[in-house]
């Protein structure tokens, strides 16, 4: 690479949701110039609160010249992306997904890196997803092409999220040696529930509050409601009276099945926030004190976006499903905030010149800056 090109990266957000990934590396100092995803929910949040163009295309149909086209020549690019993680989560373990659709998207990932020869390509997905030769695969065209490669199971506490989340990060660059982020926290800084929502108006089940549309949670019927009232932080429907528990965990089976219906506790990080977050029987998503589930403000919160983040345009009504999904299906804000920061160091690194944006963030003496 030229030494007296001005570095600074420029990304491309590939199935970039409402922009978890995207927000955090423009937190980090990225320059990120526009994000790709099928889903039409995702315009909003994406464009409102990072001011960034959004593609509303099937990847499968983008041509690469339009996203070559957005490239700026001379600074160093980055392919961001994270295909659905749906078809290797551990909860499809044992389908058979090979006629899932989604099951391509990183094989198309692959066919994007080979046409925009992109300098660097961070990745993100469930951890399952290294055991499948999908990833093998998209490792092994990566090295074919000369890409450094290092990927790594990251747990999203040491990186100060209030929530218990594993990633499998992916970085590649053709500049040298990259490694994923080191950890920031550890288990004495881990951040918790109270941290972080402790100060939150309270709520009654199925209420909204007047201030913040997204600070609602849903309803619970009366069984459910009987049920949170005698469910602990930490614990499960196995603290109920024998008569509130359902069926299907009296069985052999379901006894085993225990982290439904709980309460979070306070002093902890969250639990994993999914698409179903809202739900009180869903995972253990009951508020640590008030009668009811996490309202949709608080799982935003615990993805670590930015409490004023906008997820709906002020004249659509919120829809627990829709927004549900875009929270749960990001990478946290933190987490890209790493990814972003971890990037410009290697930059930084391997470069001879660096721009004045990033100097600050520079592991090594700077020898010239450019501004
Ligand atoms: C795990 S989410 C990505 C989250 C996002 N990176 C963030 O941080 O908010 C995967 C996204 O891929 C999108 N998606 C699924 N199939 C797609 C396709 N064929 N083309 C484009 N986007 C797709 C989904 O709509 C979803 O938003």
């Amino acid at each position: 690479m030229d030494a007296w090109m001005v570095h600074e990266i420029d990304a491309i957000d590939l199935f970039c949701g409402a922009g978890g990934l995207t927000r955090g590396l423009l937190d980090a100092g990225i320059n990120v110039l526009g994000g790709v995803d099928c889903d039409p929910a995702c315009r909003y949040p994406y464009e409102k609160n990072n001011r960034i163009r959004f593609i509303e295309a099937n990847i499968e149909d983008v041509h690469p010249d339009e996203l070559r086209a957005m490239y700026d020549n001379g600074r160093v690019r980055l392919l961001a992306g994270c295909a659905p993680c749906q078809p290797f989560s551990k909860y499809s373990q044992g389908r058979d997904l090979s006629q899932d659709g989604k099951w391509g998207l990183l094989y198309h990932f692959s066919k994007l890196v080979k046409a925009l020869q992109p300098d660097l390509i961070t990745m993100e997905n469930v951890p399952e997803v290294v055991r499948h030769s999908v990833f093998d695969d998209f490792v092994g065209d990566l090295r074919k092409r000369g890409y450094h490669v290092h990927y790594q199971v990251m747990d999203c506490r040491l990186f100060g999220l209030p929530q218990s989340r594993q990633r499998m990060v992916l970085m590649a660059s053709r500049l040298g040696e990259i490694r994923v982020p080191e950890p920031t926290h550890n288990v004495a800084s881990f951040r918790t529930v109270r941290d972080v929502i402790g100060d939150l108006p309270p709520l009654k089940a199925g209420e909204q509050n007047s201030r913040d549309r997204l600070h609602v949670c849903s309803r619970l019927s009366e069984l459910n409601l009987r049920r949170i009232r005698q469910s602990v932080p930490g614990g499960s429907w196995k603290d109920w009276d024998p008569e509130l528990i359902a069926n299907c965990h009296q069985s052999e089976r379901g006894r085993t099945y225990r982290s439904v219906y709980g309460r979070m506790s306070w002093d902890e990080p969250a639990p994993t926030m999914t698409t179903q977050c809202f739900g009180f029987g869903n995972g253990r998503f009951g508020h640590p004190q008030q009668d009811r589930a996490i309202s949709l403000r608080e799982a935003a919160i615990f993805q670590s976006f930015p409490p004023e983040y906008e997820f709906v345009h002020p004249d659509s009504p919120v829809h627990m499903k829709a927004v549900g999904r875009l929270i749960g299906n990001a990478v946290p804000v933190t987490l890209g905030r790493a990814i972003g920061k971890t990037l410009i160091e290697h930059v930084c690194l391997t470069s001879s010149q660096i721009c004045q944006s990033y100097a600050s963030q520079c592991p090594k003496p700077l020898a010239a800056e450019h501004s």
